[in-house]
């Protein structure tokens, strides 16, 4: 508006906006750094993940970190819909005899972690990490991850609705059922620091608390809290039960590795900007924190299925979760814990391996925009 204009004032370099009282104000404390008029144009070169407020956080191009804008792309090319998915068939076997009291019991103890956690990441995503975060094509994998988290969230409350499980039980199991509230507790408390208004990742102390919280959000919630529940789901579909919920968790289970394999390549790439970061000191610290992932998972699944079911028990649980945790650590350039066989070798092929593609294809979607999709 002409009014912004003529009374917006500007001083050699930086920027004034009018006040209530229409007199200019410096912009202090703005996520921008230093902002300033320049004709001086940022070098991407300064571009850096975490702590790289000089490199300007807001010009998308040129890319520097092509790993996010591929992960970006790649996630608009998978879109979908938890509505689009027909929720009939497990309408119908619930109300029916056909499923067992196990069955029931690892259909609603999934719900009540997954109803809540999606929407834990997307908090930590959006309230704290986002913030600190200083690459623009970063920022945008973010954003579509956060709008994913929402969609999951959406798809877990559309299968209580539609299957007519009891709501108030399953959304407020992360707080009644143990073994779930440990697992989100686990990941609560490190987004607690984060969080706090005085936290920076200016210092070396502050930047290995944020690859903490990295850490403990995409390897370990995303990449191993998630994944007893996915087998389980898997199973139900590989005996054509539940198989409307089952569909759900099969486009969840390809957004969740994305955002596992985004997270792990931004780590790595944080750990190649900041070398100072990955002292052996630290990386003892990842490992026992994977490994307390990794037992809270086991005392997750456990508690799902404490008598097995569909082919799964708790020795096959606790070997797999061990399985996928040596995958994860070893992306992270380190050693395997565990060096445990996978016992699940049809979940390798779903996930692990990147196999999933014809999985989908069973069902096409609008939203599919060629067939580039490596994942
Ligand atoms: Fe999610
Ligand atoms: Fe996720």
């Amino acid at each position: 508006m002409s009014t912004t204009t003529a009374s917006t004032q500007k001083s050699e370099k930086t920027i004034k906006r009018p006040t209530t009282a229409g007199k200019p104000q410096e912009i202090q404390n703005s996520f921008y750094g230093d902002f300033k008029m320049t004709h001086q144009r940022p070098n991407v070169n300064d571009r850096r993940i975490i702590n790289g407020e000089e490199g300007d956080v807001v010009q998308l191009s040129p890319i520097k970190h092509k790993f996010a804008w591929d992960a970006y792309k790649a996630g608009n090319a998978n879109h979908w819909l938890p509505e689009e998915i027909s929720m009939q068939k497990d309408i119908e076997l619930w109300k029916s005899k056909d499923l067992t009291d196990n069955e029931r019991r690892a259909i609603e103890m999934t719900m009540g972690f997954f109803t809540t956690a999606d929407s834990i990441v997307a908090n930590n995503l959006v309230l704290a990490i986002y913030k600190h975060i200083t690459s623009p094509e970063c920022r945008m994998y973010l954003l579509r991850q956060a709008f994913e988290e929402a969609v999951h969230t959406h798809s877990y409350q559309y299968i209580v609705e539609s299957v007519g499980l009891d709501e108030s039980k399953i959304f407020n199991m992360y707080r009644e059922i143990e073994s779930i509230y440990k697992k989100d507790m686990f990941a609560v408390s490190l987004t607690e620091g984060i969080l706090n208004p005085e936290f920076t990742t200016s210092t070396p102390e502050g930047r290995q608390k944020f690859m903490e919280n990295l850490i403990i959000f995409y390897v370990i919630t995303e990449g191993i809290f998630f994944y007893s529940s996915f087998a389980m789901m898997l199973s139900f579909q590989r005996q054509n039960k539940m198989v409307g919920t089952a569909e759900q968790f099969q486009y969840i289970m390809r957004d969740e590795s994305m955002h596992m394999n985004f997270g792990i390549d931004m780590i790595n790439a944080i750990k190649e900007e900041n070398p100072d970061l990955w002292t052996p000191e630290f990386q003892k610290k990842v490992i026992s924190m994977v490994r307390e992932g990794v037992e809270l998972e086991i005392e997750y699944g456990e508690d799902v299925i404490p008598d097995g079911i569909l082919g799964l028990n708790k020795d096959g649980i606790r070997e797999y979760v061990q399985h996928i945790a040596d995958r994860r650590v070893e992306r992270l350039g380190l050693k395997p814990i565990y060096g445990s066989p996978n016992p699940y070798p049809w979940m390798s092929e779903a996930i692990d391996l990147g196999k999933e593609k014809n999985f989908f294809e069973t069902r096409v979607t609008e939203y599919q925009v060629g067939g580039t999709l490596e994942w």
